[in-house]
């Protein structure tokens, strides 16, 4: 049987494991990580299946069909965090996937297709920039060269897999072919407020948002704060400063776009210094690929303008992008019966977060069941759900597991 006290007991028991005392900050291949990684692991061979960690860093659990080695269907969502993260983002799509494996296993059930449960370690980014890392690896477009990004301390991906017990080398074997992924559902809060507006549960997800990810280095002149007239200055962070506005100006072009400056570090960082460099992110999204892509455009041209005329060095990197990721209608459909099964009206959204089914679709079609959160706050502390609600969405995910049929028809 669906327990939602122990899915909400469950998040609150992972968000104990971080960096900081008091919050929640967890981070990929971090000791934090390590030790989610081993109550997830625990908690999938209490609910009958088979689980391990993948070469990536990905906890897997697998519940066999009515004979092993069958397809699976898999469910699941993300174990890392952003910085002072609330709860449940990521955390309740896989502790609510191992609710259901838990109560088919319960029920002795086995299926005509496997489950495959993944808790992917990677999917916010925090770490190095660069998202997705366990579901691109699982999809098989994780270039091997990527595992050359480094942290902030100057360490790899490579090293921190190996300081992490894991063989980097060993990353083609996380790779999925497609005849044994039947489609990829993934259970997620809904992280905005529509739902809660609209007095529901749960809602069926027609796309997630697409995202570009930008890294900006301005290199103007250090210098004392006492002694250099105003109109002598090269001061890279006055400079950065007209970037993020042009950002929001460029943004706030169409309804439909958004665009954030979440990270800035100015150099050398006194009270009577000049700021000679800074690094600041940008991340853009939109519902449609043209929009988002002609206004990052924008935004390196203005960028590049400001720095001109302040007569500063500049540099922009590509860090990632993925396109638009439509969930495909007949998983929909599927969905949607089950959320009427429950007695609830069946309401469709669109993601404007990003989740892993957007580096998944390659491999396979993609779906999402939303729950919805308190006020529609996320990325911050004061993420909340209700039971009731979390209840409402395991069971409909679970309704969905057993009825799944694989075939698009
Ligand atoms: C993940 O939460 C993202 O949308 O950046
Ligand atoms: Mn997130
Ligand atoms: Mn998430």
């Amino acid at each position: 049987m669906i327990s939602a006290e122990r899915i909400l007991q469950r998040c609150d028991a992972l968000a104990r494991h971080s960096e900081l005392p008091g919050g929640l900050t967890r981070v990929f291949l971090s000791p934090e990580n390590r030790a989610a990684n081993e109550a997830v692991l625990g908690w999938m061979r209490e609910a009958g299946m088979a689980a391990r960690l993948d070469a990536i860093g990905n906890v897997v659990g697998r519940y066999e069909g009515e004979r092993p080695g069958l397809p699976c269907l898999m469910l699941g969502s993300h174990l890392d965090t952003v910085r002072d993260a609330g709860r449940y983002d990521g955390m309740l799509g896989v502790i609510s996937a191992i609710e259901c494996v838990d109560a088919l296993n319960a029920q002795k059930k086995r299926l005509p297709f496997a489950i495959e449960v993944v808790g992917f370690g990677d999917e916010e980014g925090v770490r190095f920039g660069t998202t997705m890392l366990g579901s691109r690896a699982v999809a098989g477009t994780l270039d091997p060269s990527v595992l050359e990004t480094r942290d902030s301390s100057g360490t790899t991906i490579a090293q921190a897999l190996r300081a992490f017990g894991l063989a980097p080398e060993k990353l083609p074997e996380v790779r999925k072919e497609k005849r044994d992924v039947l489609a990829y559902a993934e259970l997620h809060i809904e992280q905005g407020p529509v739902l809660e507006a609209e007095g529901l549960p749960v809602g069926v997800v027609t796309a997630i948002n697409g995202f570009s990810r930008l890294r900006v280095t301005l290199s103007g002149v250090a210098g004392h704060a006492g002694t250099v007239p105003m109109h002598l200055r090269h001061d890279a962070l006055v400079a950065a400063a007209e970037c993020i506005g042009a950002v929001e100006k460029n943004a706030r072009s169409s309804s439909e776009l958004v665009a954030t400056v979440g990270r800035i570090e100015a150099s050398p960082g006194a009270i009577n210094v000049i700021p000679g460099k800074v690094v600041f992110t940008v991340d853009v999204r939109a519902p449609r690929d043209a929009l988002r892509l002609s206004c990052v455009e924008r935004v390196k041209r203005d960028i590049e303008s400001i720095a001109g005329k302040r007569e500063i060095q500049f540099e922009i990197e590509d860090l990632q992008q993925l396109g638009v990721a439509p969930c495909a209608d007949w998983l929909m459909a599927q969905l949607d019966r089950a959320v009427s099964a429950e007695g609830i009206k069946v309401r469709r959204l669109p993601s404007g977060a990003g989740h892993d089914g957007m580096a998944l679709r390659s491999l396979a079609d993609i779906a999402m069941l939303f729950v919805r959160c308190k006020g529609g706050i996320s990325h911050n502390p004061a993420e909340s759900i209700t039971a009731e609600d979390a209840g409402a969405g395991a069971r409909v995910l679970f309704r969905f597991m057993e009825k799944f049929h694989g075939l698009s028809a």
